[in-house]
């Protein structure tokens, strides 16, 4: 079974990606080095495991790292409603300069949710850095809080992706790069 004939189109390639992150990273640190606080990056589990992993090798300065897991989309291509944060974080963020690391916003719900409960424990900003985002897909607004920014690499088409960290059904996730998932494997 070869993974590679799942894929319709692939969006993004391994060096693409490798160079975006870069920059993500340059700009991250850029933004941070006058501060002189020590960040803490928070990554949305599972999603943003391999793009969190990347992107803290680009980030010379020294940080703190979390996740939190949040569940959404079930086992579908289609959201199932209002998320829920299901693992919590365990480095306590109040006065912290936090930056939220996802894989991808589609509809806004789960940032939106992860923002409010990252103030309501105190972060001083909240930034957030994520690879994809879908802008035509946007149901929700939400804005970085405080001095935050918002960094996103890429604006993703209207379609179903896999690879680097995106998964359907919890598959494809450790593709090295970013696909188009032909629709005749999840009709
Ligand atoms: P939102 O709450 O609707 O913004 O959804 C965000 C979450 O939905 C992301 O963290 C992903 O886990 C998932 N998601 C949205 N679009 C895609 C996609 O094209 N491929 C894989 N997962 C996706
Ligand atoms: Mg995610």
């Amino acid at each position: 079974m070869n993974f590679d004939d799942h894929i319709l189109e692939v969006l993004w390639s391994e060096d693409q990606i490798s160079r975006r992150v870069s920059d993500l990273g340059s700009q991250i640190c850029a933004d941070f080095q006058s501060r002189n606080e020590v960040p803490v990056l928070v990554g949305v589990a599972n999603g943003a495991f391999v793009f969190l992993a990347d992107l803290v090798r680009k980030i010379r300065l020294p940080l703190t790292l979390d996740f939190v897991r949040v569940v959404s989309y079930g086992i579908g291509t289609v959201t199932s409603g209002i998320p829920k944060i299901i693992v919590d974080l365990k480095l306590n963020v109040l006065g912290r300069h936090v930056v939220l690391v996802e894989d991808i916003v589609d509809t806004g719900n789960t940032l939106s949710i992860l923002i409010q409960y990252l103030k309501s424990k105190g972060a001083s900003s909240i930034s957030v850095c994520t690879l994809l985002d879908k802008p035509s897909r946007r149901r929700v607004h939400f804005e970085p809080e405080g001095e935050g920014k918002y960094y996103c690499g890429f604006e993703c088409p209207d379609q179903f992706v896999v690879g680097y960290g995106l998964d359907y059904a919890e598959l494809y996730r450790n593709l090295p790069y970013i696909g188009v998932l032909k629709p005749e494997i999840y009709k």
